[in-house]
Parts: C-alpha cells; structure tokens; sequence
C-alpha cells in the first residue's frame, strides 16, 4: 500500500531520466506524496516542469537559493523512503562515499528511511570496478539497489545497464514500506484528542492531548491497507484514505465511536476524554463582574465501556494516562474489559502530551505486563498493530 506514503524521487542526470516521469506517475496513482530532488545533470534530460505538473511539487534542484535554508534535511525527514531513477555511475559513487554536493546526495545523507536505487549506465561503465565496490559499500549501507536490464542503451548500444522498468520499481517500494497489504480488509476505529467540555460558549475545560498517539495508529492502520475512521477532538493527519470524524466533547465522541465501533474489527480508543463536564453551560458568557463563577460538574459517558459492553464488540484497545507508578493501569486495564491496554506515564519527559516520542507499558488481559523502550510514536503504532495482529491471530486475547 503505497496510499499516503511520503516519496522523495531522486533523479540524476542519465537517459533514463524520462522513466522517472512515468515512476512519478506510477506512485501518484498508487496514493503516494512525491517529492522530487533532481542533479544539475538530471535537468539537462527532463523538465523539471514535467514533474511538478505530475507530483503538485516543485522539485528541488539546488541547496541554495530557496526559502528553505535546510531543504536535505527536511526532505530526508519527511520521506518513508526516497527512490533514486536512475542513479548514475556519478551519483552511486557520490552516495557511496558521502558527498554531498547536490541536493539529491545531501538528502540521502541525511535520510534514515529506506533508500532504493535503480542504476543505469554503459555496460562498461557498470562493470568497472570502482561502480562494483560503489554498489557493494551501497548495499553494506542497507540501501536496495536494482540491477539494471539487458536491453538498448544510449546511443544505439545494446548490453546490461538498462534501467529497470518503472513498474517493477514501484512494485518493490510499495514492498519495502511494508505495504503488502498487512490489513488488507480490516475495519479500524480509532479516537484521539481531548475533548474539551463547554464552561459557556467562550470557555471549556481541556486537557493537554495533542492527538499524535492516536493519529500515529490510525496512520499505521491506514499504510497497511486498514480501512480506518478517526474520531478526533484534535488536529487529524493528512492522509489520503483515513476518514475523519471531528468531534469536540465527551458526548459527541460517545455518540461518533458508539455508532461505529459495531462494524469495526479493532477500536484503539487512545482519546484523553474528560471525565466530568460542566452541567450547565449556557448561551451567554460568564461575566467577571459577576465574581468568580460555581462550576458544577457531572460525569461524561465513559466511551470505552460502551464500547466493551457491546455484545459483539471489536478486539479493544484503551489506553491509561498515569502519573507516577502505573500499578493502577493493571487494575484499570481488568476493570474496563479491554483485549490490551497501552498505559503511559504522562508526567514523565519524553512521554506522554504533545510529545513525539512515548514510553509505553502493554498492560494483558491476565494483569502481566511488557514495558516498551522510549520510541517514536510512529514507531509505537507500528508495534503495537503487529502486537494486535498478533493476539487476534493466536485468539488468545479474550
Ligand atoms: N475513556 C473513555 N471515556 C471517558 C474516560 C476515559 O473512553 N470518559 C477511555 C480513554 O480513552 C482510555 C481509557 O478510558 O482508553 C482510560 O482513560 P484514563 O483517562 O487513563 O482513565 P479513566 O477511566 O479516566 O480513569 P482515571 O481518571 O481514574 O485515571
């Protein structure tokens, strides 16, 4: 599944420059966000034109000159994987040794995703040695390289060193993301967020949720071909093929999640819901003249439990907010009914709010429980759907 997939599309300066136009496409299709970085040299065979008509991006061709001071880094940050059609003898020898001249290099350098290659060049060329160390010194990087063809070259020779065909490229890129369709057919609902409870129509109550745990998930579902909706209080990912539902208090969420959750396969529900909200909040605002205002609170719908108590509900996820031990999320974890709980230390640095990163503990259904390292939430999502896929498999978890 290459839908909403994030490719930087590296050009270097070689004839099969003009395949890259129609990989641009091939991805485009596939749902992917291309963004291309072309050589000085890569210009000199394709239009850069060409491809900002077909990606909606302007390709980046220089370091400098731009209103991005950092271009390299940012696109090696922003891409699940960069694709480099073709990659000349020049450009695997740059890469393999580090130089970073141009703006295609630079990003490679940077980048810590997935690198596809697809060289082309002479025969001759390809043979040498030194292209042969180059490709070795590639490929000991983690870097996947994909042999070219026999078939006509520049010029009118004919020989090993033809690009392989674009479709076979997009084919294993789609396969090194992991896009093989894992979830193919899985109905996902997922909330993220905090809800925020009307005091009048200026003020609320809220909480510090940022929704990025809970949208990392959905987007995790979603890469792996999940059919997923979002029920969220909080700012929702741009991603092609998730659903968003925008919510802002307890009870709307409540109402989204309860009328979905029946024909879903898994509900992760990592929202931050308020758990009191107040009575009353009325159409006028609160006056300061009037003194400091009595704000009585009743209890919001617990979302999750509606869900649990459903009679044919989906393998549940919750999630546990804690500060400080989270012997408590054990007990929580039993009380609420769930397959797995995710319980985190929200007072702790690196975790938690707003934060990229988070330090989990998976909380079992039998009370044993798994810390998990400091991650990436992104990575986090992934391993927690390899977990859920895991326990639905083996059917172990009820
Ligand atoms: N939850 C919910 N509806 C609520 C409150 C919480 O669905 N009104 C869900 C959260 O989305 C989470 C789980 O319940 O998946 C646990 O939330 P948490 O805030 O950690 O626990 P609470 O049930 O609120 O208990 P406490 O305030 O005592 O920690």
């Amino acid at each position: 599944m290459l839908a909403g997939r994030r490719i930087v599309l590296g050009i270097s300066g070689g004839v099969a420059a003009y395949k890259a136009a129609y990989l641009a496409r091939l991805l485009v299709e596939r749902g992917a966000r291309v963004k291309p970085v072309m050589t000085q040299s890569a210009v000199e065979f394709l239009g850069p034109q060409t491809l900002a008509a077909i990606t909606g991006e302007q390709p980046v061709v220089g370091l400098f000159g731009l209103d991005d001071v950092s271009p390299h880094t940012h696109l090696a940050q922003w891409a699940d994987a960069i694709v480099i059609v073709p990659a000349t003898a020049a450009t695997l020898s740059r890469l393999a040794n580090g130089l970073t001249e141009d703006a295609l290099s630079a990003t490679v350098l940077a980048a810590q995703c997935p690198v596809v290659a697809a060289p082309a060049m002479h025969t001759e060329m390809w043979e040498h040695p030194a292209t042969t160390a180059n490709v070795k010194r590639l490929e000991e990087f983690g870097y996947v390289l994909v042999s070219p063809e026999y078939g006509a070259l520049a010029g009118g020779d004919e020989g090993v060193g033809r690009m392989a065909e674009p479709d076979t490229i997009v084919d294993l890129v789609d396969e090194i993301l992991g896009g093989s369709g894992a979830m193919e057919g899985v109905r996902v609902l997922v909330n993220a967020g905090g809800t925020r409870e009307a005091i009048d129509p200026v003020r609320y109550i809220g909480n510090r949720s940022s929704g990025k745990m809970g949208n990392a998930i959905a987007v995790s579902a979603a890469n792996s071909g999940a059919s997923v909706v979002l029920v969220t209080a909080a700012k929702p990912p741009d991603h092609p093929t998730i659903e968003v539902v925008a919510v802002e208090s307890a009870q709307e969420m409540a109402d989204a999640v309860w009328v979905r959750a029946g024909n879903v396969d898994v509900a992760v529900l990592a929202a931050a819901v308020a758990d009191f909200r107040p009575v009353s909040s009325g159409d006028a605002k609160l006056r300061r003249a009037a003194g400091p205002p009595e704000i009585e609170l009743e209890p919001t719908p617990d979302v999750l439990a509606g869900v649990a108590n459903l009679v044919d509900r989906p393998f549940l996820v919750g999630f546990a907010a804690e500060t400080g031990s989270l012997d408590e999320a054990v007990a929580k974890g039993q009380r609420k009914g769930v397959d797995l709980l995710v319980a985190n230390d929200v007072a702790r640095v690196g975790s938690g709010f707003g934060s990229q990163t988070n330090e989990v503990t998976i909380v079992f259904p039998d009370g044993h429980t798994t810390p998990w390292e400091l991650a990436d939430k992104t990575d986090i999502a992934d391993r927690l759907w390899s977990l859920i896929g895991e326990l639905m498999r083996d059917g172990d978890a009820r």
